[in-house]
Formats: structure tokens, C-alpha cells, sequence
């Protein structure tokens, strides 16, 4: 497999805190950012501050862009590699109305693979690091034609792709269902959907993937990456790794702001417990740190 993998971008999830937790228990695997505006990165607009970063201290680190422009998109391309980027992704999947519909952006590409073409065209010519796109099998179950624009990456110079096993109609319903990998693919393929083990990436190397991406697998359980990598085990106690997650998100963004922000993670990291759904509830009340980490020391035995 290369030791091709990937923690998935996942919109209000990735940010820096949890990359951190990630990088933590893996430090070599390739991590993806939150999905970011072209617009509001080279607008600077007030609403990216929150996830655009320095990486420079992220290990390998891709920073995903999403836009329909493709001046501004190597624009944006450009600003992410000076900002520490070790690669950029392209994002030709997201099938939020707001991004691919609206903005004719994300999923949106699936549908024209000449503008497809020129946004990585751009980027490619404004960056020197390597360009990637993550994209999913097609717009629709009549349209499932991944590999045309695997080939229109090839041409317009990007690096790789990531490919998740549904359509944009499917949204996350159902099941990820990847295809055995042509043999006259041009480039490398990084599977996603739907991974959450060894068995699994082991399934999606059989059939010729070149690497897996894991992205809901990540909830509540941020060492899986490393679990699989062999970097760690799994923690005794969930609890000090929700301290901890907690302290970061409170570092970066404030209390006032982090503990709401903190709250679904809290619930990720306490599904199945006993007393979880009683210890949700309270959580969600909860706005002040003292008590928010008294009930976690409470909640964990910490
Ligand atoms: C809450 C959430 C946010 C997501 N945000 C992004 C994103 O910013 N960019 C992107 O390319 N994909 C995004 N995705 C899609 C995931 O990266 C991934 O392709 C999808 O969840 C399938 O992989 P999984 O089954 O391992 O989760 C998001 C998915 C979820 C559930």
C-alpha cells in the first residue's frame, strides 16, 4: 500500500485541534484540511480565519480548496503553499447544493471536466508542490464517469486522486462501492468510503488501489490511523484524549467559542459508554470550562 494513508477532509471536523490528536497517534500519515473557499481565502474574508493556517509544523499536510474560478483557485493555491502546504487538493466531490450547485463548485466539476481541467491547469502553474483532486465515482448512477476525468486530471498535470465509492446523487447513503482499479488508469488512485480497518484497506488493495483514506472512521476515535500504521494502540482511557482534544480546541479558538464546538466530539468520543446519552445531554448545557471538564473527569474516572 505504500504507506499511502490519509485522514480525510471533513468540514467543521478537521481543523487543527484534531489534526493534532491525529498526527499524535500517526505521525507519518497524509492528513487533508477542511475544505476552503477560493474566494474567501484570496478575499481574506473574516469567516476563513478559522480554517486557514500555518502548516508549515503539520508534517504532510494537503490543503483543499474549493471554486469554480480558476484564476482564483490558483490564487488560493498559491497562498496555501506559502503557508506551508505539502500539497493541494482540489475538491471535485462536495455535493452540498451551496458548493456544488450554487457555486458550481465540488461535485459540480463531475459535470464539466473542461472547467475541471482549467481550475487544475491553474493550480498546477501557480504552485510548485504536487496538485491532487478528490472526487467521487460520478454525478449520478447514469453518470458514474470517474475515469474520464482521472484522465483529464492526468493531462492538466495533477498528481493523484482521491475517489470515494459513490455518486454525487448518493450523498453518504448507502454503501461506498469501489471498482476494481482499470490497469490503463494513469495515475494513482487513493480509495475512500466506508474504510475503517486493515481488513478494509486490505479489500481496496486487492483491488489496485494505490493507498485508503479514512474519513468518518476518524469520530470519536482519532488513533485509528495510528491503530492501523502500528504507532499505537488503542488508548485505555478515551477520556484523556478528550482532555486533551478539549485543551487544543480551547487554545485556538477560546473558550467562549471552542466548548460549543467541542460538544459532538464529546459525543463521538462517549458513544456507547455507560450513562453517554445523560452525559450528552449535560454537555450540550454547558458553558463553562470548569464544569465541562469536571463532568469529563467525572464522566471517565480521570
Ligand atoms: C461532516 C463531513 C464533512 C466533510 N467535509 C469534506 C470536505 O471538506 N472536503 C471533502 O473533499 N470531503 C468532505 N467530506 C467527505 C469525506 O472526506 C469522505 O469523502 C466521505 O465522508 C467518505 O469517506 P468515509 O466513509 O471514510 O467518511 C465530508 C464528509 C463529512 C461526513
Amino acid at each position: 500500500m505504500n504507506n499511502q494513508i490519509f485522514a480525510a477532509p471533513l468540514a467543521g471536523i478537521t481543523d487543527k485541534p484534531f489534526r493534532r490528536i491525529i498526527r499524535q497517534f500517526a505521525p507519518d500519515v497524509s492528513l487533508v484540511t477542511e475544505m476552503i473557499s477560493c474566494h474567501s481565502l484570496v478575499g481574506q474574508h473574516k469567516n476563513c480565519i478559522r480554517n486557514f493556517d500555518e502548516y508549515g509544523d503539520e508534517g504532510n499536510i494537503g490543503a483543499q480548496i474549493f471554486g469554480a474560478d480558476a484564476d482564483l483557485m490558483g490564487q488560493a493555491a498559491k497562498i496555501l503553499q506559502d503557508a506551508g502546504a505539502k500539497w493541494i487538493d482540489i475538491n471535485m466531490g462536495c455535493p452540498v447544493p451551496k458548493v456544488a450547485t450554487r457555486a458550481g463548485a465540488g461535485a459540480f466539476l463531475m459535470k464539466d471536466h473542461v472547467l475541471a481541467g482549467k481550475i487544475i491547469e491553474q493550480c498546477v502553474k501557480s504552485v510548485n508542490i504536487p496538485v491532487s483532486i478528490k472526487t467521487r465515482l460520478g454525478w449520478d448512477e447514469a453518470h458514474k464517469d470517474w475515469q474520464d476525468l482521472v484522465h483529464v486530471a492526468h493531462e492538466s498535470g495533477a498528481t493523484f486522486v482521491s475517489l470515494h465509492g459513490r455518486t454525487r446523487a448518493q450523498g453518504y447513503t448507502g454503501s461506498a462501492v469501489l471498482p476494481q482499479k482499470p490497469s490503463n488508469i494513469e495515475l494513482p488512485i487513493i480509495a475512500n468510503g466506508d474504510i475503517k480497518t486493515l481488513a478494509d484497506i486490505e479489500r481496496v488493495e486487492k483491488l489496485g488501489y494505490d493507498g485508503a483514506m479514512i474519513g468518518r472512521g476518524l469520530l470519536g476515535q482519532p488513533w485509528i490511523l495510528g491503530v492501523i500504521c502500528g504507532t499505537c494502540e488503542i488508548p485505555k482511557n478515551v477520556g484523556e484524549i478528550a482532555m486533551q482534544h478539549l485543551d487544543l480546541i480551547i487554545d485556538y479558538y477560546g473558550a467562549k467559542a471552542g466548548i460549543p464546538m467541542f460538544r459532538k466530539h464529546a459525543a463521538w468520543y462517549s458513544a456507547g459508554m455507560q450513562n453517554s446519552a445523560q452525559f450528552r445531554i449535560k454537555v450540550n448545557q454547558i458553558t463553562d470550562e470548569k464544569e465541562l471538564k469536571d463532568l469529563m473527569k467525572e464522566f471517565w474516572s480521570l
